[in-house]
C-alpha cells in the first residue's frame, strides 16, 4: 500500500506504533519497523537523553529500517530535558519524531533543519489544524477510544476522521481503537492514510512488559475501560482494577475540591511495577477500548502482515463483491 504516510516515514505498511510509557522500549519499535512500519520509542520513558542515547542505539541494531522517538509535551512546569532529548534523536539519524501533549512548535525548527518529520498526535480538528499551521508534517487523530489521554471533546473517531479529513492538508492517521485490516479499511475510508495503534501493540510477543499486562489486555472485553483524572482535565482512559475503582471512589467523594495529590498513590510512577513486575493492581494504566477487540498476542510481523493481507480481502473481495454488475 502506497499512501502520504507511507512516502513521508519510507516505510512499507502505513501502520504506526504509537509511543507508549514503559512500553516502547527498542524490542517493540524495532520489531513494528522490522515488519515494514513505524516502530516508535517512547523518549520519556529513558530517564535521561544519555538513557534514549543508547536506547535509539539498541534499536539501530536490531534494524536498519526506518524508526521514530516519541516526545511528549507534560503540562507540568518542571521540563524534562526537550532539548538534550532532540540532540539524541537528531545525533543518531532518526527521521521521524511523534509529538504529543502540549504545542511542540518551539522544537520543531531543529527537528525540521536536520530533516526530521514531524507527526503531532491530537485529539481535536482545531489542534490538528493549529498542528498543521505550526508545520508539522502530519497528525495522529486520536479519538475518543484511545488509551491514555483522550482529551476533554470526547468526540470518537467515526465523527472525528471524517471532520479531520474535511479540514487538513497535510496526510493524517486514525489513532484509537485501532486494532485490524476493519480498522485499517474504515480509516482509509474516512479520508486517513495510515492508522497508530497503541493497546495492540502491547499484546505482541515482542513488547518488552510482563506476561500479566498482555494478558490483562486479551481478557478485557472492550466495557473494562474507565476515565479517571476527568475533574482535573486531564482525563486518562484505564483498564479497570482495584485502584482504579478506589481512585474513582476519591473522585466521587472529593467533587471539584479534588487535586491530583490526593490521586498520587494510583497514577504517580506506577507504569514501572505494572509493566515490567506485572503487579497489575498497582494503580492506573492507559489502555483503549480496543481491548475488547484483542484476543491474542501474535508477533508483529505476524500481527502487521495478518493486517495487510486482510486489508486487501475487504478491498478486492468484500467492498467490491457489494458493487452492482
Ligand atoms: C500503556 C500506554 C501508554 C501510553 N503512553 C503514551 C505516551 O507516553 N505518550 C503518548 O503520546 N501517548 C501514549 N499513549 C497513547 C498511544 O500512543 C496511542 O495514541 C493510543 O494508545 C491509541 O489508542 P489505542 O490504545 O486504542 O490504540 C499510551 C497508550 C498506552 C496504551
Amino acid at each position: 500500500m502506497k499512501t502520504r504516510i507511507t512516502e513521508l516515514f519510507g516505510i512499507e505498511h502505513p501502520i504506526i506504533q504509537g509511543g507508549m510509557h514503559y512500553v516502547g522500549f527498542a524490542e517493540l519499535a524495532a520489531a513494528v519497523s522490522e515488519a515494514g512500519g513505524l516502530g516508535i520509542i517512547t523518549g520519556l520513558t529513558q530517564k535521561t537523553p544519555e538513557d534514549l542515547d543508547k536506547e535509539i542505539k539498541k534499536a539501530k541494531e536490531l534494524t536498519d529500517k526506518p524508526i521514530g522517538v516519541n516526545l511528549t509535551f507534560l503540562p507540568i512546569t518542571t521540563a524534562p530535558d526537550y532539548p538534550g532529548y532532540i540532540d539524541a534523536i537528531v545525533g543518531n539519524g532518526i527521521k521521524a519524531v511523534e509529538t504529543a501533549g502540549n504545542n511542540p512548535q518551539q522544537y520543531l525548527p531543529k527537528l525540521k533543519e536536520n530533516g526530521v518529520k514531524v507527526i503531532h498526535k491530537c485529539t481535536a480538528v482545531r489542534h490538528a489544524l493549529k498542528a498543521q499551521k505550526i508545520g508539522c508534517d502530519a497528525v495522529s487523530v486520536d479519538g475518543f477510544e484511545c488509551g491514555g489521554h483522550p482529551g476533554e471533546d470526547d468526540i470518537p473517531n467515526m465523527i472525528l476522521l471524517p471532520r479531520a479529513a474535511d479540514e487538513l492538508d497535510i496526510p493524517f492517521v486514525s489513532s484509537g481503537g485501532q486494532a485490524d485490516a476493519r480498522s485499517l479499511v474504515a480509516s482509509l475510508a474516512m479520508g486517513a492514510e495510515g492508522m497508530n495503534m497503541g493497546t495492540r501493540f502491547i499484546a505482541t510477543k515482542e513488547a518488552p512488559v510482563h506476561q500479566n499486562v498482555k494478558d490483562a489486555i486479551v481478557a478485557a472485553s472492550e466495557l473494562d475501560t474507565r476515565l479517571v483524572m476527568r475533574p482535573l482535565r486531564n482525563t486518562e482512559r484505564v483498564l479497570n482494577n482495584a485502584a482504579v475503582e478506589k481512585l474513582l471512589a476519591k473522585e466521587k467523594e472529593l467533587g471539584d475540591s479534588i487535586q491530583f495529590q490526593d490521586i498520587m498513590e494510583e497514577v504517580a510512577g506506577v507504569y514501572p511495577s505494572i509493566m515490567m513486575e506485572g503487579d497489575m493492581d498497582k494503580g492506573a494504566w492507559s489502555c483503549g477500548m480496543v481491548a475488547g477487540l484483542i484476543n491474542d498476542i501474535p508477533t508483529c510481523k505476524e500481527l502487521i502482515d495478518g493486517i495487510m493481507a486482510d486489508a486487501d480481502k475487504i478491498i478486492n473481495d468484500r467492498l467490491k463483491g457489494f458493487q452492482a454488475a
